[in-house]
């Protein structure tokens, strides 16, 4: 069923608690509905929002937002050691990870906790842990809005790279994601190489996919704030890639500040991979605070809504002093990984 709002208060539909509205909210269960609904009679541009958990809007929307009711869970494949779940767009991500989990099924563990809808994980390729849902996408349903029709796509088909995927790219607009086949397995397979994910299981091997479950909430739940009582958007930065040359310039300029070391992660070509939560942190940034907006203090990637009525422009006036004062002292300019609107 189609439902559809004009003029609508999205203060409860975005994490970041932005007191913003929008020309229409429509909100279909199926692919039915997206085929039924007549999008050129719709405020635009028309945009498809999951719970808008990695969204800033800079003010009012005059279009239309698309959400999905998509919410069906089907066990597609049972075999032997693989698993394929079929998992309707508008499920919650992290029911869909504790369902998982519970089942015994790896794969999905890691990335237990993540805010936002099974679909817009898809479009943005979340990750963390040492894990991206694009490890477990086997493909991606989609209602394309061109032709009109369904179309598959193959998990190796979606472009997906560092929280990018063709969706964001050059199909911008055109696939509305309806549903994701997730493939995992019953073979115990823990992937707890990330530092923090090692030490959080006390150095044992975990022996079932729930107790990494765990141990991520465990963490997560340590260093980000609950979206139910801070705003935020998560990581309002991607981690930057640079050349090898600038990362030797911050290395040796960290060695000069007290001989820290700068952690770092090879990305490949040459390129290397900073935490922009260390760039942010080592400007002296955490905790500060711009009117109603402030850098998290128990981790300076997330930007948060501190006053709870903070307005767009606190956030974006914050956002300007970050990648500014992290241009002026390592040269790095930093990418919003939270998407403006
Ligand atoms: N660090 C600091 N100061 C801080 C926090 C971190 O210096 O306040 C440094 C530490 O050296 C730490 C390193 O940054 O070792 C990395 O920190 P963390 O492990 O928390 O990961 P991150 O790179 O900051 C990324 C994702 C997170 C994800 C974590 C864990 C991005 C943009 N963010 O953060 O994803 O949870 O890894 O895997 O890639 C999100 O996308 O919203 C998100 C929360």
């Amino acid at each position: 069923m189609l439902r559809k709002e004009t003029d609508f208060d999205l203060t409860g539909r975005n994490t970041f608690g932005m007191k913003v509205r929008c020309a229409c909210f429509v909100e279909y269960d199926s692919e039915e509905d997206l085929r039924t609904l007549d999008f050129n009679s719709l405020p635009q541009p028309v945009m498809p929002v999951g719970e808008g958990s990695n969204l800033l809007f800079t003010g009012d929307f005059r279009g239309t937002l698309l959400h999905s009711g998509i919410r069906f869970v089907k066990y597609v494949d049972l075999g032997l050691d693989d698993v394929y779940m079929a998992v309707g767009a508008g499920v919650i991500f992290d029911d869909f990870c504790h369902r998982a989990c519970e089942a015994g099924y790896w794969g999905a563990e890691n990335l237990s906790l993540i805010p936002g809808q099974v679909g817009a994980a898809a479009v943005q390729n979340v990750g963390a842990y040492g894990a991206e849902v694009s490890d477990i996408i086997s493909g991606v349903v989609c209602y394309d809005t061109v032709e009109r029709k369904k179309v598959t796509f193959k998990g190796k088909d979606c472009r997906y790279a560092y929280r990018d995927s063709r969706f964001k790219g050059e199909d911008k607009g055109r696939y509305i994601v309806t549903s994701v086949l997730f493939h995992l397995t019953r073979k115990h397979s823990p992937n707890t190489a990330y530092k923090g994910i090692g030490e959080a299981l006390g150095g044992t091997d975990p022996k079932t996919p729930q107790q990494v479950r765990e141990a991520v909430i465990r963490i997560r739940r340590q260093k980000l704030p609950d979206p139910c009582e801070t705003g935020s958007a998560g990581s309002f930065f991607k981690n930057p890639v640079v050349s090898e040359n600038r990362f030797r310039v911050i290395a040796a300029q960290a060695r000069e500040n007290g001989g820290e070391e700068v952690p770092h992660y090879d990305a490949g070509e040459g390129k290397v991979k900073i935490p922009a939560a260390w760039l942010i942190d080592r400007c002296g940034l955490k905790g500060v605070v711009e009117r109603g907006a402030a850098v998290y203090e128990k981790h300076s990637l997330v930007i948060v809504n501190q006053s709870g009525d903070a307005s767009p422009d606190d956030i974006l006036a914050l956002e300007k002093r970050i990648i500014n004062e992290v241009d002026a002292r390592f040269g790095v300019k930093l990418q919003p990984e939270v998407e403006h609107i």
